[in-house]
């Protein structure tokens, strides 16, 4: 069975208080008798929030033993020292697995270069976290040591206004042949709706989701949809 990557992306929400009702919602509503079971093996669940959010999310997870692996959203171009606001890639791995990089919003917002990605990259892979790289498009630049994209059209972002799951299946296929990479996500306006016209598809691998992921009950549909 090809393996599925679930992603959450809850960018810049919740709080603390937040996260755990989310966090209990979501595993009543998935896990009520024996942790997991529920999910077949091929769907890796991973939640990527705020840095704010890692620890306790981490602590509870454990204590739980739920199948979620955390993700962070960033991660700083260097190693420790005087880089004032920055969280860096041995302090995220102390909580997170993965993490998400090159995001149309931080592209957009934050100025981000292929250069600077390409050197977060770099940290991700020194310090074992996988990057899930968001590529805009066929012609956005891969860099080296990316194992997983996220093929983002920014028309689909947070507009309700998915790409066509035909569409996105053959930039997906573009992207893999391209780059040489196994696992393409999508992601843009994914519901529990529409999940499953993506993932049924050869040659996405999962999803990214923004907006649906935020509401604990419309993550599990998503997941149990896909
Ligand atoms: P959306 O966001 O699901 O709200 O469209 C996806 C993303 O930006 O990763």
């Amino acid at each position: 069975m090809k393996k599925l990557f679930i992603v959450a992306n809850w960018k810049s929400n919740k709080t603390l208080s937040q996260a755990k009702e989310w966090l209990e919602e979501f595993s009543n509503s998935n896990f009520p008798t024996s942790r997991g079971e529920q999910f077949s093996n091929n769907k890796e669940i991973i939640v990527c929030p705020p840095f704010t959010l890692l620890l306790e999310l981490k602590s509870l997870i454990v204590d739980q033993g739920l199948p979620i692996k955390l993700g962070a959203q960033d991660i700083s171009p260097f190693e420790n020292g005087s880089h004032t606001g920055e969280i860096n890639g041995k302090q995220i791995k102390e909580f997170a697995d993965y993490v998400i990089l090159g995001h149309s919003e931080r592209r957009q917002n934050f100025s981000e270069t292929d250069e600077t990605i390409a050197q977060k990259v770099r940290m991700a892979n020194k310090y074992h976290l996988d990057p899930i790289l968001c590529a805009q498009n066929i012609n956005t630049e891969i860099a080296v040591g990316v194992k997983i994209i996220a093929y983002e059209p920014i028309f689909a972002i947070g507009t309700g206004n998915p790409d066509t799951p035909e569409s996105a299946e053959k930039t997906a296929k573009l992207i893999k042949e391209k780059n040489k990479i196994d696992y393409v996500l999508y992601g843009g306006s994914v519901t529990s709706v529409n999940v499953k016209n993506f993932t049924q598809m050869p040659n996405i691998n999962g999803v990214l989701v923004g907006g649906s992921s935020l509401d604990p009950k419309e993550f599990s549909e998503i997941i149990k949809n896909a």
